[in-house]
């Protein structure tokens, strides 16, 4: 192989690709947020030296390198039992790790053990991020209702107390906490769904946001972290994001936001996502610096791929013959 890049398609209604582009990164590995039609399929080309080009589909493995997810923590999911379709899901639902330790560094805790509460855990990428950064931490409870991503967070770590459904939870029966972390689901917000939207009491998925305040409330937690699509910052959803931010001022939060790219944070994925760091009470904070992009998508593939991942060769071999001559040949430099 002398070459590998992130080739995203964009489909219509009826499945027909009308736009394909190779990257030498992965354009957003999402698959998930919003579903449908528009969620682009990523695929690696593989280039040998005898002009033998074939596409294939990133693993999940590779899916989860790309968001900063160790393999050892991987093999664990994996381990745990669940399917390819599952991984790819939860890696897609998650936070670049890579990118929570750059922002986690600059928070400076000072609580020892900081005790943390997960709401929409996931797998559990806020929980990585610590330990991976050194913090002494412990994570008095979660809350997550999917069967795959459950499996997944107590494949990872030992027994976490999962109190289910945030919008049933009684705080009172919550152990205090210090940190609380709710990155809520997207898929009201995410440009590729119906972008219904987030307002209070609106029913959808991501109004689920507002059930935070009920935790805030309770146990006013010293630092809180926010994760969504960049979309909540567009002209559409920034007035209810000022709402929220209006409801943490009240509860005399000071707030920090920014839309950070994973690209930015080391890691060959073009992924943005908005950030948002409350501190109780009067604070500074500075998002963390950007650092050179030095690994290539070609770092993180594994070595040897099961059949199954790759494309169909006729496809490949179309989309090799409706390159220019131009193209093709920089591919094969590795440009
Ligand atoms: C954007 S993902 C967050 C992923 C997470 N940050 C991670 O590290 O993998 C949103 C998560 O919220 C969960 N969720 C959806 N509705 C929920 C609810 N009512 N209560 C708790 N969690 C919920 C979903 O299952 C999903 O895992």
């Amino acid at each position: 192989m002398i070459a590998a890049y992130g080739v995203s398609r964009t489909r219509d209604k009826k499945g027909v690709i009308i736009k394909q582009t190779t990257l030498p990164w992965v354009n957003c590995i999402h698959r998930n947020c919003g579903g449908g039609w528009k969620t682009m399929e990523i695929l690696v080309l593989e280039i040998y030296m005898g002009k033998h080009y074939r596409i294939r589909k990133l693993t999940p493995k590779e899916c989860h390198r790309l968001m900063g997810v160790k393999d050892e923590d991987f093999d664990k999911m994996k381990s745990a039992g669940i399917s390819d379709s599952q991984l790819y899901k939860l890696a897609g639902n998650s936070i670049v790790v890579d990118v929570l330790e750059g922002i986690f560094r600059n928070m400076k805790f000072k609580e020892n053990p900081l005790r943390v509460f997960e709401a929409f855990a996931g797998y559990g990428s806020q929980s990585m991020a610590l330990r991976n950064i050194g913090i002494p931490h412990e994570v008095v409870g979660i809350s997550e209702i999917d069967k795959y991503a459950i499996m997944a967070y107590n494949a990872t770590y030992s027994k976490t107390e999962n109190y289910g459904d945030i919008a049933t939870i009684d705080w009172d029966t919550v152990p205090d906490f210090d940190f609380f972390t709710y990155s809520f689901p997207c898929t009201d917000i995410s440009n590729a769904g119906a972008q219904a939207g987030f307002d209070e009491g609106s029913g959808t998925r991501s109004s689920l946001l507002w059930e935070c305040r009920k935790a805030i409330a309770a146990k006013r937690p010293r630092y809180l972290l926010m994760e969504n699509v960049k979309a909540i910052t567009s002209k559409k959803f920034l007035p209810g994001l000022h709402r929220w931010m209006a409801f943490l001022s009240e509860q005399g939060y000071t707030n920090f936001v920014k839309v950070l790219n994973a690209n930015d944070y080391g890691v060959p994925q073009n992924r943005e996502r908005c950030f948002l760091v409350s501190f109780l009470g009067d604070a500074w904070y500075e998002f963390p610096e950007e650092i050179p992009l030095t690994v290539s998508l070609k770092d993180i593939l594994e070595d040897s791929v099961a059949e199954k991942y790759y494309l169909d060769q006729t496809r490949v071999d179309n989309f090799i013959a409706g390159l220019s001559d131009e193209k093709r040949e920089a591919l094969e430099r590795g440009e």
